[in-house]
């Protein structure tokens, strides 16, 4: 096991009806901006139960941060945070209301150009204060309501920042909540919580034995209750476990001491920047392409996989990779993901642009060791045609 520091100071409240305890979450002298999205927490009633929750607590309201969060949208609520003296930040949805909420925060206590936030380092050395953040969570996928990283959107970029400033002091995860997600966000968040955990586990061998179950665990969890909660989405212990998965995938937990490949996602931000495709959706057309050309770096590990996830025997050893390899692309598809580039009608010249982007943003060394280049990233877009 390799050697890390394990650091999560974010509290959970799990279960049906918790948004009401927000008012024992909340200062009752807090001025509250409860942040949104495009409007489902409107239409489903999830706004309203907050704001009874908040009791007479003075709140004001920013909705309207979408889908991939751009910062042109998360700039305008900067101003009402700093001008309106709010002294807590309350996100109601899924991860790109989440994420957006973690990035005004750390904007709005920043004295430079925020423009200098968007970077791959840890910008926590800029700003060593900011205000409290509570999340209501809607859609289970990225783990954002318990981790310390935000994706934020700029101009032909996605942009991952990290900040221990992120972490949510409270995440409310009532799975009811989640009940109204269209079939494709919980096929996307199935798939993300999936991706999110193989790339913590797919690597090579570092004896981290508990890391390695509680990862086989999750995707043992999803596989039995995917089809199960997308087929039946009030059925609320199959979704109470995808939510708690999803959120489980990416604390911080089963990353611990362990090595990490990032390239799906990295590759995948590409293609959301480029063409709109969903998060989840990137990561279905990548994965089996990325474990196809990168077999012999993962040998070890894809064999563990197919054991113990998939349980896979008696075969020799490629076509044993080889049948973990087909049964995760049919398990995507199974959920109603499509995993070809075709699919979403992107071609040839396509694979120029993601290219290209990929240097632009300097993501030419990827992997869990650093040695997948653009050449690389080639062949996996070509095998995923
Ligand atoms: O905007 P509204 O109207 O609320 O609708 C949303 C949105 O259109 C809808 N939705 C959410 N909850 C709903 C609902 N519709 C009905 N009922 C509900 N209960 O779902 C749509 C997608 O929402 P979004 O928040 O964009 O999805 P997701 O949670 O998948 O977040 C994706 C973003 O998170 C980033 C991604 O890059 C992307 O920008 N990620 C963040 C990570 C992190 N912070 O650690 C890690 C991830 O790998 C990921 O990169
Ligand atoms: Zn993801």
């Amino acid at each position: 096991m390799q050697d890390f520091e394990f650091y999560n100071p974010t509290k959970i409240i799990f279960g049906k009806d918790k948004v009401s305890e927000l008012d024992h979450l909340i200062p009752k002298e807090a001025k509250v901006l409860i942040l949104y999205g495009g409007g489902s927490v409107k239409k489903y009633g999830t706004l309203n139960k907050v704001i009874e929750a908040l009791g007479g607590r003075t709140y004001l309201e920013f909705g309207g941060i979408e889908p991939n969060p751009k910062y042109e949208t998360l700039m305008k609520a900067v101003e009402i945070v700093r001008h309106e003296k709010i002294d807590f930040l309350l996100a109601v949805g899924g991860g790109s209301v989440i994420d957006g909420t973690k990035f005004i925060n750390l904007a709005a206590h920043f004295e430079g150009n925020s423009e200098d936030l968007l970077i791959y380092i840890d910008p926590v050395d800029s700003v060593t204060k900011a205000l409290p953040i509570g999340t209501v969570l809607t859609l289970p996928a990225t783990g954002s309501e318990m981790n310390r990283g935000a994706v934020i959107s700029f101009k032909d970029g996605k942009y991952p920042v990290f900040s221990n400033l992120f972490f949510p002091q409270f995440s409310i995860l009532d799975p009811t909540l989640t009940y109204s997600l269209p079939r494709t966000q919980v096929g996307n968040g199935i798939v993300d919580t999936f991706i999110h955990t193989v790339e913590q586990y797919v690597t090579y061998p570092s004896e981290a034995m508990f890391q390695d179950r509680a990862a086989e665990g999750i995707l043992q969890t999803l596989i039995e209750i995917g089809p199960k909660t997308l087929e039946n989405p009030t059925d609320y212990e199959s979704r109470a476990n995808f939510v708690w998965s999803a959120t489980m995938a990416l604390n911080g937990l089963i990353g611990s001491g362990v090595p990490q490949d990032w390239t799906t996602h990295a590759i995948g931000h590409e293609m959301t920047a480029l063409y709109g495709i969903d998060h989840g959706k990137t990561l279905a057309i990548l994965q089996p392409s990325i474990w196809t050309i990168r077999k012999k770096q993962k040998w070890d590990k894809l064999l563990q996989y197919a054991d113990r996830v998939w349980h896979i025997k008696d075969m020799d050893e490629e076509a044993t990779i080889d049948l973990a390899i087909y049964k995760t692309r049919e398990f995507f598809e199974s959920l109603g993901i499509k995993t070809r580039l075709s699919d979403y009608n992107l071609t040839k010249t396509h694979i120029e642009e993601i290219l290209s982007n990929l240097e632009k943003h300097g993501q030419t060394a990827l992997s869990e060791t650093g040695d997948l280049t653009l050449e690389d990233s080639r062949r996996i877009l070509e095998n995923a045609l």
